[in-house]
């Protein structure tokens, strides 16, 4: 368990290209495998999540081959999957377990999906729900967590309305859908992340939307593809976040994945005054791509709260860490699902940002750190803090560390490496330190 002391002070500056998104990743590796013929990837994420789904494909029979610079999976079709014969271990990937459930809930052969200790204490009751309705027999631990014993087979196609905004649930129900009697239909109200719908049309499935709705037409043949993930934005804020704490800094980023549904934290920064610039903004493989510069600048402070929660689900820890560098201080509600992600993130932000001297109030739904308000100092002092093993929390709290006065100890701080393994490399790189 790799502890990280953190310096602060200094500037960024540099270019950076960012490894691939996760949440690309995961779904070009599913609907890869479940193509008929050879997809070849580039760029596929280096978060372990990733590598979690990779390997837990591997143990459904497909064949894959990762390199560096390119991941090429031998998609055994629709019907081609076979029955494990260990349980498939997700690790830390909510992902990886969640929409892989939906795909197990329509093969003829039972299985069992598991976690890490913090997985394990997911909810799971949101996908087995839906997946039970269309017919799947499902077996979870106490109050619907993994272990999840899927016995999958002849699956009814549903109309399902999200209880929850949740891109993972609406995602395992229109991967069951592919295997359904009919037309399946997810309606949402609050927008999430679109990239199922995206890949699947990619791959050649018949995927209609239209706002609000997804509607997936059952056993398509899928098509394989070559496809290049675009660099992961939900990462490539923690840099922007560096450079939004330490004055002088100016950054350029490469390639990063500009999907609408999640660039709405870039809006959120740019509306508190930062300097953020888009540019040469192309379409590949469906998904929008293009490169972000950022300068330094005062931030105002600000609020979050209902649809914009689920929109930036991912940023809300990084946005909280820069509340005691704006002037008003950030206040989120409406966000209870961070309290059921890799960690309580709200009780983690609060521990480890009040440990740095920050002004923290917890709400039930959310937290509200204190600005500057009239002060010139953030205030933020040195700490030795906990990120509960939980990569986001590390990076953010890694992030506020670089505005306070003395070092910050971030313990097991190689946690980051579930979403985002070169970070902490690439914050020395840009701050010249190595
Ligand atoms: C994800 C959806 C979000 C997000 C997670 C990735 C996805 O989870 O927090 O990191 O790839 O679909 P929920 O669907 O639980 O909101």
């Amino acid at each position: 368990m790799a502890r990280k002391v953190i310096e602060p002070g200094g500037a960024i500056s540099g270019v950076v290209e960012l490894p691939g998104d996760k949440s690309i990743s995961h779904r070009y590796a599913i609907l890869g495998a479940l193509a008929e013929g050879t997809t070849e990837i580039c760029n596929y994420a280096s978060a372990a999540d990733c590598r979690s789904t990779l390997e837990c494909l591997q143990r459904l029979g497909v064949r894959i081959d990762a390199q560096p610079d390119r991941t090429r999976i031998a998609g055994v079709g629709l019907g081609g999957l076979k029955a494990p014969r260990h349980k498939l271990d997700a690790e830390n990937s909510g992902s990886t377990m969640r929409m892989l459930a939906g795909v197990l809930a329509g093969q003829p052969f039972a299985s069992t999906l598991t976690g890490d200790r913090s997985l394990r204490k997911r909810p799971m009751a949101r996908i087995a729900g839906p997946l039970r309705q269309m017919g799947a027999e499902i077996r979870s631990a106490d109050g619907d967590r993994a272990p999840l014993e899927i016995r999958g087979g002849h699956l009814h196609a549903i109309d399902y309305t999200l209880p929850i905004p949740s891109a993972q649930v609406k995602s395992a129900v229109l991967l069951a859908g592919l295997y359904a009697d009919g037309v399946t239909t997810v309606r949402e109200s609050v927008r999430t992340r679109d990239h199922t719908e995206l890949a699947l049309r990619e791959f050649g499935a018949a995927v209609e939307v239209e706002k609000g709705i997804a509607r997936i037409h059952p056993h398509p043949k899928l098509e394989p593809r070559h496809l290049t993930v675009p660099g992961d934005i939900s990462a490539a804020l923690f840099l922007i976040g560096a450079a939004l704490v330490l004055p002088g800094s100016e950054l350029m980023l490469h390639n990063v994945g500009l999907n609408p549904t999640r660039t709405r934290v870039l809006d959120f920064l740019i509306g508190m005054g930062a300097a953020i610039a888009v540019a040469s903004l192309q379409s590949r493989d469906g998904e929008l791509v293009g490169d972000v510069a950022i300068r330094h600048a005062a931030l105002e402070g600000g609020q979050v709260s209902g649809a914009q929660v689920a929109e930036m689900i991912d940023e809300l820890p990084m946005l909280a860490a820069l509340g005691a560098y704006t002037e008003k201080g950030i206040e989120i509600h409406d966000a209870k699902e961070l309290r059921v992600k890799e960690s309580d993130r709200i009780a983690a932000l609060a521990e480890g940002l009040r440990q740095m001297g920050a002004n923290v109030e917890e709400f039930p739904d959310g937290l509200r750190v204190a600005g500057r308000e009239g002060s010139t100092s953030s205030r933020m002092r040195g700490a030795k803090v906990d990120p509960h093993g939980d990569h986001r929390i590390a990076m953010a709290l890694a992030v506020a560390a670089l505005g306070a006065e003395g070092n910050t100890t971030v313990l097991d701080a190689d946690c980051a490496a579930v979403s985002f393994p070169e970070f902490f490399g690439a914050l020395s790189r840009l701050r010249g330190k190595s």
